[in-house]
């Protein structure tokens, strides 16, 4: 399949997904931040648009970094573990998520993240082969390959769950995003302005 921009095309057929997408979903922000956050796949608007998160779970996510100071299109780089919409939205399956690795892979390379957040359980199982449950990971910062990687609850159990009452997803999730910006903001400090 390929994507709609010559600078993106990619010509890939390896998962079988690309026969029923339109579209592969690349990424959206900025690709110099040194911020990247991981979801899933692309749902039927960001398929449409083709760019991630810009359905629901796109206003969530952007809305809690805005609530935190970042802003969405500056100082993060979003993109997902699979770059094709798996059928009727489904989570994507293991192989999808193996044959889709080296894409992310490169781009986590091309980024060069000092910080990666995990939105959700296959962000996590995509990038560090975990399947615990994402309550039990979430908050929990983790060395992976001389980056600090951050899993989160998915925007979309967000949506579910949209009471903002202390200790319930939604405030973790925005307690997990300013220990996110607070890092960041010290790596920058650091490393930017020694
Ligand atoms: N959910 C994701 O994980 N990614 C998107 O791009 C949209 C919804």
């Amino acid at each position: 399949m390929k994507t709609q921009s010559s600078s993106q095309e990619l010509d890939c057929h390896a998962c079988g997904i690309d026969s029923q997408a339109t579209k592969v979903v690349v990424s959206r922000g900025n690709p110099l931040s040194r911020l990247m956050i991981v979801g899933e796949a692309p749902g039927a608007l960001e398929e449409e648009v083709g760019l991630p998160f810009v359905g629901r779970s796109g206003k969530v996510l952007d809305k809690l970094l805005e609530e935190i100071g970042l802003n969405p299109a500056k100082d993060v780089y979003i993109c997902n573990a699979v770059k094709c919409r798996p059928p009727k939205n489904r989570r994507p399956s293991k192989t999808e998520l193996r044959v889709a690795a080296p894409w992310l892979e490169q781009q986590i390379k091309l980024v060069d993240p000092w910080i990666i957040v995990l939105a959700g359980s296959t962000a996590v199982e995509a990038v560090l082969g975990d399947k615990k449950p994402i309550s039990s990971l979430r908050g929990i910062w983790l060395d992976w390959n001389k980056r600090c990687v951050l899993p989160i609850f998915h925007p979309s159990y967000l949506l579910r769950n949209p009471s903002r009452i202390k200790g319930k997803p939604f405030s973790l999730t925005l307690e997990d995003l300013l220990q996110v910006r607070n890092k960041l903001y010290e790596f920058q400090k650091v490393l930017c302005h020694p």
